[in-house]
């Protein structure tokens, strides 16, 4: 994505201040976030990169306090929409903020979507979830959103079920009721993992699209460093559960400061810095 000029001192859409999350086991407790400072302005794309269990996804879902409460305890920091903090919320709060404040894109859809439930219905319903639209207008939003993440026929589609569409189709699909609320925020965990490679640069070029046109800020977890360079404006890297380094993406990877960001890029020869 190309660097939106003002997004660096805009005000951040959504803050990450000194996040702590732990989930509570029965043989110890894990300390999955360790005081994490992350943020995302309107318009601007954040890779958040980093080995497997290194608190990516508890970081993200935090945002919506989507962490499953118990194990997790939210153990300290805050996690701030537009200046308020998501973590404090009361319940009937935070429900408005999932989908109309911040959504989010998965790995795999088909545990996302309702096997028995047609697939416009459920872009519909998502918009429904917060109010104020009739059957009607929920149907026509379902149906402009089908079309805009790419889904030809959008009328014949909104009638199928889940089982009927590629996986490609799906993750459209998860995406169309992602943004039908038009979010402030996005958030894409791994949204491209479990696609074949030609159908994950559609859905990456996809989201690239339409970043562009709604201004949205993007949170985008990924394993792909050559992905974190094609689409995003800043990256920050994650170790056991802290972020080791966090910068402009061309700088990172130009001149990455920790050693485990250097380690990072070897792994991925094509982006190596030259020595
Ligand atoms: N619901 C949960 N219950 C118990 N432990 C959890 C839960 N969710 C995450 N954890 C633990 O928290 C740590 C961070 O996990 P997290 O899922 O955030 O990693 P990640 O960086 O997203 O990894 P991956 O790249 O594999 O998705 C891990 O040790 C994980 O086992
Ligand atoms: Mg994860």
């Amino acid at each position: 994505m190309t660097h939106s000029p003002d997004a660096p001192n805009a005000a951040p859409v959504l803050e990450f201040q000194d996040l702590r999350v732990d989930f509570e086991l029965a043989s110890a407790t894990v300390h999955a976030v360790r005081g994490v400072n992350l943020s995302v302005a309107a318009g601007e794309t954040l890779a958040v990169v980093g080995e497997s269990g290194s608190g990516k996804s508890a970081t993200a879902l935090s945002a919506m306090r989507l962490n499953p409460e118990p194990p997790c305890v939210y153990a300290g920091g805050r996690v701030l929409l537009d200046g308020r903090d998501v973590l404090a919320l009361p319940e009937r709060e935070l429900r408005k903020v999932r989908g109309a404040g911040i959504s989010m894109v998965f790995q795999d859809p088909m545990t996302s979507l309702d096997p028995l439930q047609r697939v416009g219905a459920q872009v519909a319903e998502a918009l429904r979830l917060h109010g104020g639209h009739s059957r009607a207008e929920a149907r026509l939003a379902a149906l402009t959103a089908l079309d805009e993440v790419g889904i030809p026929d959008p009328e014949h589609r909104y009638r199928q079920y889940p089982h009927e569409l590629s996986g490609g189709l799906r993750q459209r699909v998860m995406i169309a009721s992602a943004l039908v609320a038009r979010p402030r925020v996005l958030i894409a965990d791994e949204p491209t993992t479990a696609l074949d490679v030609t159908v994950q640069r559609q859905i990456l070029e996809l989201l690239v699209r339409l970043q562009r046109r709604h201004g949205m800020a993007v949170l985008f977890i990924t394993h792909d460093l050559g992905v974190v360079a094609e689409t995003a404006d800043r990256v920050a890297v994650m170790r056991h559960g802290e972020v080791v380094e966090t910068g402009d993406v061309d700088q990172v990877f130009a001149r990455p400061a920790a050693q485990y960001t250097r380690d990072l890029l070897a792994a991925t020869p094509r982006l190596e810095p030259a020595a």
